[in-house]
């Protein structure tokens, strides 16, 4: 299902009281995170109205998506450090139900079959967060990869690395290779939120929209998930066919 919001705050708004429900209502339950600027404004609000609301998220457990090859949990760009920044350190979580891949672990393929067994044995993920990145990727899995993978090593795209070289400044290098859940994990989550938003999302979007669930672009697999949905705001909506988008702005106002 796909819906536009007139912009990422009403996104951020809209995204953490399905959280904070989910929450009240499972406050055991498990959820698959994401990282990215896309995902920036939506954990301040939830962050916000956890507090206001007293929302007890004590009992939650988390698997993040992916994270950085060579990147420890204690580097500033690595993807447990993003969390604890934007989320973890905010609210009174028990860090022993947060987990995030490790960067360094010392045999990635085991870490990765154990990550995977470790996020089985919890149940899976009930609500996964995504965002998407400008090609199509979901978590790390880069156009191509199939979909019968399981969480393992990928070798990032050039696209990606430009992309995602903007939150490396100076001299620091984007990571070539990253651990990332695959794209059975993500599908086996009951329920699914993908968010993109801004203009350089627009045009996979379309793409998105225009094509049949292929490898080569990742995010279409949510095609065929029964409990998906397509989060957008307008900018990333924008290329999407103009009837589509009158239609979709009607029924989301
Ligand atoms: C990274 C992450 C993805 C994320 C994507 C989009 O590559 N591995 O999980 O969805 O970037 O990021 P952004 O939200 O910054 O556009």
């Amino acid at each position: 299902m796909l819906q536009i919001f007139p912009d990422a705050s009403s996104i951020a708004e809209h995204v953490s009281s399905i959280l904070i429900t989910k929450i009240k209502s499972k406050p055991d339950v498990v959820l698959g995170l994401a990282t990215g600027g896309t995902m920036e404004p939506i954990y301040a609000r939830f962050v916000e109205r956890v507090r206001q609301q007293k929302v007890d998220v004590s009992r939650l457990t988390s698997f993040n998506l992916d994270e950085y090859v060579g990147l420890g949990p204690d580097h500033p760009k690595s993807y447990s450090a993003y969390m604890r920044q934007h989320l973890f350190q905010h609210l009174e979580f028990d860090p022993t139900r947060l987990h995030v891949p490790d960067g360094l672990a010392p045999d990635l393929e085991q870490h990765s079959r154990e990550y995977s067994a470790k996020l089985e044995q919890t149940g899976g993920v009930e609500l996964q967060l995504l965002g998407v990145g400008s090609n199509g990727h979901i978590g790390f899995n880069e156009p191509g990869t199939p979909f019968d993978s399981r969480c393992h090593v990928v070798q990032l795209s050039e696209r990606t690395r430009i992309d995602n070289s903007r939150f490396f400044e100076g001299d620091a290098i984007v990571p070539a290779s990253a651990i990332t859940m695959g794209m059975v994990e993500i599908m086996q989550a009951r329920e699914v939120l993908l968010v993109a938003t801004g203009e350089n999302k627009a045009e996979i979007v379309a793409e998105w929209y225009r094509r049949e669930v292929t490898e080569a672009v990742p995010f279409t697999i949510l095609k065929k998930h029964q409990r998906a949905r397509i989060i957008l705001d307008e900018a990333a909506a924008s290329r999407l066919p103009a009837d589509v988008r009158k239609a979709l702005m009607a029924a989301s106002a």
